[in-house]
């Protein structure tokens, strides 16, 4: 079992790591601190780095089924990383080796995929890179941090079942030279399928119509619990890092009074700061947002998720509980109450030459059972698409289904050029991208020097598992 403690200081030379801690200290001077406790309700522990190198972050995870309070008054045997729900945050510095050293004690195979990395290919945890992960068996994990943001790792072996069963967690890569964007705060949706004596619902639940739809449990959690507390004092920015790590249930959210301004998506920083009425993210996306807590005078607010159509079949899902946002009666802190712009220059990728790539996301019959296909395939690996190192392609994604599919990409950040006929009104990199029913979706992507095989997939992951999955040949 990992030792856990709060923070770390690595990723730099000795130096220069001397010199953050003097930034740091002189950040916590010019800006007043957060309440006492005010994260303490939600606060994921970080996972303890065993390596002394200070630019290696190095550390232990272990699968396993563990009892936990999540519905109160019940236990639930969930599938955790070493116990915790969601597993330990990893948290390094842009430029660090993250090695983790896994261990498999679940009752079935599993593998460990780190959502939006640019990792080497057989380090992915696909089925196309490597052997699952047997009961009892161990692998160890090395990865480069080349980028800044907010990732996550998750299983991609029986991936609806095992998320669904409660294996994800967040990682952090910081970047020293970001300006000053508040305090963090990991916040990890998610949702389960806990009956009302606390045992989990088969991960199976309701067979086909189960997979075709999307299972949504209906106990909605933030970092392993419910409706928790988060504290602020008036002034005092925040910098919420939110990762969407339900296995089908898009996540949408205002926090009433408050405004929230996204900083960044799901590779780091875009370009400009965006104000938002509310922040909402398909499965697998992330966001970031700074929220400068302002004054208002009708006590805690509870933040709830809001519904979102994503079967364009007019359902109107009552909202639920997700979090308590609660202003102390400390005073006012001096704190900036916008971010500085802009946020970092992101070039828009040269696509002169570039090739297209085509993907059908759509329905199909295989054996008289309706499934989800992309390219007139139910199987991952039937068609892959190909391409070469240092080329650039141009992906056409469109959905012909009736229903919204968030896209991933596994191991590259592409630049959406227009979903639905609209371009994106800031620049920034992404994996993950809703793609409306029967619209389309374009994007740039350039690959570095990371030849394999790479998966493409809706991550509603039931749909993934029902056959919405293909792969992208990457030849050197
Ligand atoms: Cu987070 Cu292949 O996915
Ligand atoms: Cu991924
Ligand atoms: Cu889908």
């Amino acid at each position: 079992m990992a030792r856990e403690r709060p923070h770390r200081m690595s990723g730099l030379s000795r130096m220069a790591a001397l010199a953050l801690v003097a930034l740091s200290a002189c950040r916590a001077e010019t800006r007043d601190a957060q309440p006492q406790g005010w994260d303490e309700e939600v606060a994921i522990p970080v996972a303890a780095d065993i390596n002394p190198d200070a630019s290696i972050v190095e550390v232990e995870l272990e699968a396993r089924v563990a009892s936990l309070e999540l519905r109160p008054g019940t236990r639930t045997d969930v599938w955790t990383y070493n116990g915790g729900l969601p597993g330990p945050t990893l948290r390094a510095r842009k430029g660090d080796t993250l090695i983790v050293h896994f261990v498999n004690h679940l009752p079935e195979p599993t593998t460990l995929h780190w959502h939006g990395m640019r990792v080497p290919a057989e380090m992915d945890g696909s089925l196309a890179m490597q052997r699952p992960i047997q009961p009892g068996e161990s692998f160890d994990y090395i990865l480069p941090l080349p980028d800044a943001g907010t990732f996550w790792y998750h299983p991609h072996f029986h991936s609806n079942a095992q998320v669904g069963n409660g294996l994800y967690g967040a990682i952090v890569v910081e970047d020293p030279s970001e300006p000053d964007l508040g305090d963090d705060l990991v916040l990890v949706l998610s949702d389960m399928s806990v009956r009302e004596d606390g045992s989990l619902a088969p991960p199976d639940e309701d067979g086909w119509f189960g997979d075709y739809f999307g299972r949504e449990g209906q106990l909605l959690l933030v970092n392993g619990r419910v409706r928790p507390r988060v504290r602020a004092r008036e002034g005092v920015p925040q910098r919420w890092r939110i990762i969407n790590a339900a296995r089908s249930r898009y996540q949408r959210f205002s926090v009433p009074g408050q405004l929230l301004v996204r900083i960044a998506g799901d590779g780091g920083l875009i370009e400009h700061p965006q104000a938002m009425g509310e922040v909402l993210l398909a499965p697998g996306e992330r966001a970031e947002v700074f929220l400068s807590p302002r004054a208002q005078d009708s006590g805690p607010v509870t933040v709830q998720w809001q519904n979102f159509d994503r079967f364009h079949l007019g359902s109107l899902r009552a909202p639920q509980d997700l979090l308590v946002f609660e202003l102390t009666g400390d005073a006012p802190g001096a704190g900036p109450m916008s971010p500085p712009t802009p946020l970092r220059t992101i070039d828009a990728l040269d696509t002169s030459g570039a090739t297209a790539q085509r993907v059908e996301l759509m329905e199909m019959v295989v054996d008289g059972q309706t499934v989800f296909a992309i390219n007139g395939s139910n199987l991952p690996d039937e068609n892959p698409l190909h391409a070469r190192v240092g080329e650039t392609n141009l992906w056409e994604v469109t959905n012909s289904t009736a229903y919204d599919h968030p896209f991933h990409l596994h191991g590259f950040f592409f630049q959406v050029l227009e979903v639905g006929g609209r371009a994106p009104t800031v620049r920034e990199w992404k994996d993950t991208i809703n793609v409306p029913a029967h619209q389309t979706l374009r994007f740039a992507v350039a690959y570095d020097d990371r030849p394999g095989m790479w998966m493409f997939h809706c991550h509603i992951l039931d749909h993934a598992e029902l056959g919405m999955m293909g792969s992208l040949m990457l030849m050197p």
